[in-house]
């Protein structure tokens, strides 16, 4: 845990770096001043205008001092609402925790609104903290179908806003230039979990019968994360020439109980045929295995495992050789970089149309590096 904060601590302070804006144009800053603040049109920089990566430590270092000097300016000290889609969500409580950690460590006056997993009710958390007249809001919508409306209601009163975990589209994006996401790429985590597969003594094949055979356990399917975790998990086998054969894929919410339920009935089910449970997550894998154990089979003699997360517990699953592996959802590092997002916005920083994601990189996490996050 320590030396997971450590290294959460070292790849925030890259994190000018670390974070990409998306849209194919690396070129853009990630930090811009206050009193350097560009006109959206302005922050389209072309990509020939790129800094060199030799002038990368200059850069950040002076680009840190920018986002603290734009913080300064619009006097950290504010009232910051954030609305998280439901507190119950194993993930998004460590996301939460980090969160608040950082925002009143800087001095802010923070309140957290818990959204149940209903939209309505987070509708009206939004609409009470522009009544409260809150400096900024940073929202993890419920669901990325009613982001065209939070994002009309934060523009109405003209809000700053960060957006987190539930990525709307960069044209729905486009129609406010004080709002940005920050996140991460679920493709890329949906790739990393097809390579843990990959990187198995007989890539997935345990049977020999020259083909994968796997369940797949979805998270919410409203969800880019769930979608782009299920696609390219199996792409990475597919385009790696294997062959594939799904014998489930199921809804789980990203709960741990539902994946413990589907797994169960699919082991009962498919008994052998399965080699592979994909989880969309890690608490639905935690669940899986608890099936997995509980069916008498064993994890990487003659099934595998994977998810997505780094709970701790899965962590400590990956460690003991019962869960194959799992892929770094960076919270602490999604966490400084939506609050550092938040003050380039209230320094003044507007956003043009498709550049407003900002990801952080997922990280593959075996047994051979498991205690680094540890
Ligand atoms: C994902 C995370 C899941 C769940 C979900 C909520 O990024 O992997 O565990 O928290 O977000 O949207």
């Amino acid at each position: 845990m320590k030396l997971r904060k450590v290294l959460a601590i070292a790849m925030a302070s890259m994190m000018v770096f670390g974070l990409t804006a998306c849209g194919g144009n690396d070129a853009a800053p990630a930090e811009a001043p206050a009193e350097e603040a560009a006109p959206a049109e302005e922050e389209a920089a072309p990509v020939e205008e790129e800094t060199p990566a030799d002038d990368a430590a200059d850069a950040t270092e002076a680009a840190t001092e920018d986002a603290e000097a734009a913080a300064d300016a619009a006097g950290a000290g504010g009232n910051i609402g954030v609305c998280i889609y439901k507190f119950d969500d194993a993930f998004m409580t460590t996301y939460r925790n980090a969160l608040q950690e950082i925002l009143e460590g800087k001095g802010y006056t923070v309140t957290f609104m818990d959204g149940k997993n209903d939209q309505a009710e987070q509708n009206n958390q939004i609409n009470n903290f522009i009544a409260q007249k809150v400096d900024a809001l940073i929202i993890n919508p419920v669901m990325t179908s009613a982001a065209d409306q939070i994002i009309a209601t934060v523009k109405d009163a003209g809000v700053p806003t960060v957006l987190i975990n539930r990525e709307p589209t960069a044209d729905q994006m486009s129609a406010y230039d004080k709002l940005v996401y920050v996140g991460c790429d679920a493709r890329q985590s949906g790739t990393m979990q097809g390579e843990l597969i990959l990187d198995t003594p007989n890539k997935g094949d345990i049977n020999g019968d020259g083909k994968v055979s796997y369940i797949m356990i979805q998270g919410d399917p409203e969800n880019v994360d769930a979608q782009y975790r299920t696609e390219f998990s199996v792409k990475a086998l597919t385009d790696a020439g294997i062959e594939v054969e799904e014998l489930d894929l199921q809804r789980g919410d990203w709960d741990r109980n539902k994946g413990q339920e589907i797994a169960q009935n699919d082991l009962a089910k498919f008994g052998d045929d399965i080699e592979v449970i994909f989880c969309n997550n890690d608490d639905m894998a935690i669940g899986a295995l608890q099936a997995i154990q509980a069916a008498g089979r064993k994890v990487n003699e003659d099934i595998y495992l994977v998810g997505v997360d780094a709970l701790d517990a899965a962590l400590n699953e990956v460690a003991a050789g019962n869960m194959t592996g799992t892929v770094l959802n960076d919270a602490q590092g999604q966490a400084e970089g939506a609050v550092q997002a938040m003050e380039d916005l209230l320094g003044g920083k507007t956003y043009a149309a498709g550049e407003q994601s900002i990801y952080v990189d997922y990280v593959k996490v075996t047994p051979d590096n498991v205690s680094d996050f540890q």
